[in-house]
């Protein structure tokens, strides 16, 4: 399918999606969130993908929802349309596992848009923020809950109360991203770390992913008996046998996602 603000390139079970509104700092409007959403429907219905990685461009993962869409609507206009409901559940609900790589500004949805993605790779010269206090609104697509349990409750209300921006240091330091590389490499350390997780049992990788999820929305307890019973389960999977076996064997394992 032929995409006017992303782009998709798929290559040896990885699909690079690239946010691709130059001229508007990648902003979130209409046209790049049902293209993206469609472009991960696709990516989960086609085999060949095994991991997904999204990115923006060296200036600006995602400068946040599109302002200047937003500027006229009403209460009765974003609420009838329910803006920005249906994102975050299409995002959640891609059982292959999504790498966000931010070069740049990431901010109020862009932040939350990365936020939305398994994991954060960053480049050192992203920067990360909720800025929405200063257009006299607050965060819509999960600035005050994803990010407050990303980095906790007095780091997220500085971030949200003031709109100022975090560099990738400190991000890395708060536990918003998983690791900080070199601008240039950026592209290559996410294509990298997906590479890896497209040769693991594809079984065992979704499993990881729902396990890690649900303990944002159950009781200690229950996510601990869930992921049990998850570990349980794969020892009903071939890639269970061949992994240890491999492991026994000294050679490296081949994953048949069975
Ligand atoms: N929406 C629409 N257009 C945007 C945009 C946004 N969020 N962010 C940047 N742009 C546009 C600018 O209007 C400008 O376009 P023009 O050349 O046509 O004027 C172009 O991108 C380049 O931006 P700047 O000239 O401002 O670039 P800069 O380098 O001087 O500043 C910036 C970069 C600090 C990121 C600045 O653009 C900025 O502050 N952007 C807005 C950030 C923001 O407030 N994000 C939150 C949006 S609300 C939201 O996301 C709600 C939610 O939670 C769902």
């Amino acid at each position: 399918m032929a995409y006017e603000t992303i782009i998709v390139e798929v290559e040896d079970h990885v699909a690079l999606v690239t946010l691709n509104r130059p001229d508007a700092l990648n902003a979130l409007n209409d046209q790049l969130l049902k293209e993206l959403s469609t472009a991960l429907r696709e990516c989960q219905k086609n085999d060949k993908v095994r991991c997904i990685v999204l990115t923006g461009s060296d200036k600006a993962f995602a400068a946040g929802a599109d302002i200047k869409m937003m500027s006229e609507k009403s209460f009765v206009d974003v609420f009838s349309e329910d803006l920005f409901g249906p994102e975050p559940d299409m995002i959640q609900s891609v059982r292959k596992p999504i790498i966000a790589a931010v070069g740049g500004y990431a901010l109020g949805g862009g932040c939350e848009l990365a936020m939305m993605c398994d994991f954060i790779i960053a480049a050192d010269t992203a920067k990360f923020g909720q800025p929405e206090i200063n257009l006299g609104v607050m965060a819509g697509l999960g600035g005050s809950q994803r990010l407050t349990r990303f980095i906790g409750k007095s780091k997220a209300m500085d971030m949200n109360l003031t709109g100022r921006f975090m560099d990738a240091e400190e991000a890395e330091r708060s536990g918003l991203v998983s690791r900080v590389v070199p601008a240039k490499k950026l592209k290559d350390e996410a294509l990298a770390a997906a590479t890896k997780i497209a040769e693991k049992s594809q079984i065992a990788v979704m499993a990881v992913k729902e396990s890690v999820n649900r303990s944002y929305e159950v009781p200690l307890r229950e996510g601990l008996l869930f992921e049990r019973r998850v570990f349980h389960s794969l020892f009903a999977t071939e890639d269970q046998k061949e992994g240890m076996s491999a492991f026994m064997e000294k050679r490296e394992a081949q994953f048949r996602d069975k």
